[in-house]
């Protein structure tokens, strides 16, 4: 029998690795769980009152463990030693420079943390890889492993453990996940005991039904194939919608329709301005890249094509903007209402406001942009100094729409379906014009306000 695990490390106390360790440490009492990082601000924050991320029902659980079974330290090597079981979270990034630039994930930080475990780790270690990583990686970070450690005899197993959950809804999709996915070498014994002790830590709480078991190179490829569909299904609807208006279908009725066909499912339906978040896009590329590599340019451009619909939705959204205020947003002020890539997260990453930003700013026009949980520092790192120029950042909504031309939602946030829309109208220029990219709001109320409105994938 696999002896329970009692110690566990995580290295990256990012987006992934803070809410997913927090939850073991709540669910597993027993075990204690250490998570490091080479940003001290960001260890800073998570021993802080002020966390670093903004994610629905984190706070409770951090502050419930931490100091108890939860610890989180800049100590990387330290806590390397003390773990037997260490999960690497790291960031994988598109790659900026080199060979597979724009297109491959940048391994960088994932074979420093192998070094670093490499040099430190005295025993045994079960190496998680968790970051979303190229099928394969496995193979490479064991000869990292394997060659630079300098104790004998100190064995890496490393098993394949990614993560499906979704920003915003985190804890909940982390404590009833659909499925614990865990790729192995079950063809060895050995293997199988690792595969078995990371079973355990699990099974705290995941139904065993509900926990996987593949070979490592099916789980690694798992992820970047969950990722590839869901945005597929995104950018299918996407597509629908500017077919929808070129028509006078309603892509809302469409996404009903087909998503009651318990073969297609009603969930990932929605139309909108675009995906964003770190992820999809990254992966896609990846995916693709990977495909190319394996001499399948058909499938990569399979995959490329859904990133191409995404960024076509983004632009065709901006154009439509244009086009209905006249040809000329020239000095206009637009107020945007959203700018993080989803609603419940402070997360910007790609997020479509930025590229529908640029794209309005470009025309001429000013920006004033208002987000429940976006600090106007982000907004200025991720639109640079030149298109600041021609932003303000808004504390309130009510400052973002006063004397606006026109307002875009671009974040799907529930509080802007309860503002006061007729009092909204009072305060804008007319006409007043009203852009949803997320169809969140009442379209038939606000056009007998008097706003024109300009719906994605509805008749006009
Ligand atoms: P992140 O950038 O929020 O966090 C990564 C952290 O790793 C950073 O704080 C960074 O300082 C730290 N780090 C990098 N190298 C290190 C090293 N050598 N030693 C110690 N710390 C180091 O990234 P994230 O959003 O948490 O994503 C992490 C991985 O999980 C990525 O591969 C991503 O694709 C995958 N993923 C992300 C999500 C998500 O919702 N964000 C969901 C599923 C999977
Ligand atoms: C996504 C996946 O859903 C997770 O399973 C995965 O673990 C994660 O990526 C990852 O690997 O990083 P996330 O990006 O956090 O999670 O959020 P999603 O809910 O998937 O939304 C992604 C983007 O698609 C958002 O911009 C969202 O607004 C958009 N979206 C989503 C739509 O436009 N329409 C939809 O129907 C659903």
């Amino acid at each position: 029998m696999t002896r329970p695990i009692t110690t566990i490390c995580c290295i990256g106390a990012g987006y992934v690795g803070g809410p997913t360790m927090a939850m073991i440490a709540k669910k597993c009492p027993q075990i204690s769980v250490t998570v490091v990082d080479i940003s001290q601000p960001r260890i800073d924050a998570w021993n802080s009152s002020e966390l670093p991320i903004y994610e629905p029902g984190l706070d409770e659980i951090v502050f419930e463990c931490r100091g108890k079974n939860l610890f989180f330290s800049t100590d990387v090597e330290g806590a390397i030693r003390d773990c037997e079981m260490i999960f690497v979270s790291v960031n994988t990034p598109t790659k900026k420079t080199g060979l597979g630039k724009g297109k491959a994930a940048d391994l960088t930080y994932w074979e420093l943390a192998a070094r670093t475990i490499a040099a430190c780790s005295e025993s045994d270690k079960i190496i998680v890889e968790k970051s979303t990583v190229p099928v394969r990686t496995a193979e490479a970070i064991e000869k990292v492993l394997q060659r630079n450690c300098p104790h004998d005899g100190v064995r890496f197993d490393i098993l394949s453990n990614p993560e499906f959950l979704a920003e915003g809804t985190a804890i909940v999709d982390l404590d009833a996940p659909d499925r614990v996915l865990i790729g192995g070498k079950i063809e060895n014994a050995k293997g199988q005991a690792a595969v078995d002790a990371l079973v355990g830590v699990y099974s705290n709480w995941v139904p065993k039904e509900n926990i996987l078991t593949a070979n490592l190179w099916s789980a690694e490829l798992s992820k970047l194939a969950a990722n590839a569909f869901l945005a597929q299904r995104i950018s299918s609807i996407n597509a629908m919608s500017a077919l929808c208006e070129a028509t006078g279908a309603d892509v809302q009725q469409v996404s009903h329709a087909i998503g009651t066909d318990t073969r297609i499912g009603s969930k990932f339906l929605n139309a909108s301005v675009g995906f964003g978040g770190s992820c999809f896009q990254k992966d896609i590329l990846n995916l693709a890249y990977i495909c190319e590599c394996h001499g399948l340019p058909e499938v990569a451009e399979y995959w490329h094509s859904v990133v191409g619909m995404n960024d076509y939705q983004k632009s065709r959204f901006v154009k439509r903007m244009i086009s209905a205020m006249f040809n000329t947003i020239s000095g206009k002020k637009i107020s945007m209402l959203g700018y993080a890539f989803k609603k419940d997260t402070g997360d910007t990453r790609e997020s479509p406001a930025i590229d529908v930003g640029h794209g309005l700013i470009e025309d001429g026009a000013k920006l004033n942009i208002y987000d429940p949980k976006v600090a106007a520092a982000q907004i200025a790192l991720d639109m640079g100094e030149e298109a600041m120029k021609s932003i303000t950042c808004c504390k309130t909504h009510t400052e973002s729409l006063t004397g606006a031309h026109a307002v875009c939602i671009m974040t799907e946030w529930d509080e802007f379906k309860t503002y006061d829309w007729e009092a909204i109208y009072g305060v804008m220029q007319k006409p007043a014009f009203v852009f949803d990219g997320r169809l969140i709001l009442d379209h038939q109320k606000l056009k007998d306000i008097g706003f024109i409105v300009y719906a994605l994938g509805k008749p006009l």
